[in-house]
């Protein structure tokens, strides 16, 4: 079945805390529009990315300062992070919303989209097939996400990450110990390693060891127990009694590091304590930690969201939206992303609503108001 409706595309100015991000770029949207869509843009929605309203425009877009009239007279609307109720209110019954929306966590808006009658694609729910691996933001944003890590610890670091000879002495090279080998994590490892530093890699997927030698870090290896359970590429548990036998065995290379980084993370689950407060006694002073788990609950127990505090002599960077400090690149990655979403899911003419379709039955929690994921049912 085909809903025959004049797609109107509306990009509002992102408005959550520490939000630099855009849906769509002037580039993405000018695609867009050569395929016969209309987009209407919020004024200065693109700014905090440094991409101005005049781009837009010479794209072909509208610009619309009434941030009302952007979102009531929209059939499709993209952002980064979900709308707030009280936009989700002005939203025409039957337009369709595609931003991250964390189900799990954000029932309010779920609930606001079942009353205004409206249709949520997550883009957090895309599944990881390789088909659907050029509307992966998930990866696109952590992979940006790992490089900054990297360039954060190095700026709070007192040292340099390459060994120097010089007439002076010699300066040995930064070692930095990394956790977790997901996408940020090979990220970060590929960027410190080319800053010159030693990394030292741990994650408990038997299978990144290969690609964290592939990058010519040493893998520290933690032998797994029956309590962890991996699907589909993912940790979907580990019991306490693992997590501290982890911790003791990773405790001399968190001890000997200059830079801790550490990424894991376990889907809709608080994050697993990798960093207790000894293990930070133990760390030399002056030494770095990037929490990138801050948001979950963190990896390491001292580590406090948005902010940098230092404990016994170390510095912990809690920075919970890492791929807003890179904007351009982030919404120009973004942007490819959902834009491909977007036609996969229709053309100019309306919704395909393919509804046993991998990537549509994946990624749609509430279709015209009604919820059909098994995550907000
Ligand atoms: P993530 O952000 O959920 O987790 C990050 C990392 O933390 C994972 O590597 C995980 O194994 C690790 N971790 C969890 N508990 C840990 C612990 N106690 N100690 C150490 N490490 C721990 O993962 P991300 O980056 O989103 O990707 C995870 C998987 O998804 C990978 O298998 C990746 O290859 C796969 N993937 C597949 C894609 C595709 O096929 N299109 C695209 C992107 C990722």
């Amino acid at each position: 079945m085909k809903n025959v409706i004049l797609v109107i595309i509306a990009i509002p100015k992102e408005t959550k805390d520490r939000e630099r991000r855009v849906a769509l770029s002037p580039e993405i949207a000018k695609e867009l529009i050569d395929k016969g869509f209309t987009v209407h843009v919020e004024k200065g929605a693109g700014l905090e990315s440094y991409f101005s309203d005049s781009l837009y425009q010479d794209a072909g877009a509208k610009v619309i300062g009434d941030r009302s009239e952007l979102f009531s007279s929209a059939d499709v609307i993209l952002m980064v992070n979900a709308p707030l109720e009280t936009e989700v209110a002005l939203m025409k019954e039957k337009a369709v919303l595609i931003s991250f929306v964390f189900a799990a966590t954000a029932p309010e808006v779920i609930n606001a989209c079942e009353k205004a009658g409206v249709s949520v694609f997550s883009m957090d729910a895309i599944p990881r097939i390789s088909r659907a691996q050029k509307m992966d933001a998930l990866s696109s944003q952590s992979n940006l996400a790992g490089y900054k890590t990297v360039i954060l610890a190095a700026n709070a670091l007192g040292k340099i990450f390459p060994m120097l000879m010089t007439a002076a002495g010699t300066v040995k090279p930064c070692k930095v110990v990394i956790m977790g080998a997901g996408v940020a994590g090979l990220q970060a490892i590929a960027t410190a390693k080319r800053l010159g530093a030693l990394v030292e890699v741990s994650d408990i997927r038997p299978e990144t060891k290969e690609q964290v030698e592939s990058l010519g870090a040493k893998f520290i290896e933690v032998k797994g127990d029956d309590s962890i359970r991996t699907e589909g590429g993912y940790v979907k548990e580990v019991s306490a009694d693992f997590l501290a036998k982890q911790q003791e065995l990773i405790g001399k290379h968190v001890a000997a590091a200059d830079i801790v980084i550490t990424t894991a993370l376990i889907p809709g689950k608080k994050a697993p304590v990798l960093i207790t407060e000894d293990m930070v006694k133990s760390m030399k002073m002056g030494s770095v930690i990037v929490d990138m788990a801050v948001e979950q609950g963190g990896n390491c127990v001292l580590s406090e969201l948005n902010k940098t505090a230092e404990k016994y002599g170390v510095t912990i960077i809690g920075e919970s939206n890492l791929p807003s400090l890179l904007p351009m690149n982030a919404s120009q990655l973004y942007a490819r992303n959902i834009s491909t979403f977007l036609l996969h899911l229709a053309d100019k003419d309306g919704f395909k609503w393919e509804m046993d379709e991998e990537i549509t039955k994946g990624s749609l929690l509430l279709h015209q108001g009604k919820r059909v994921h098994p995550t907000v049912s």
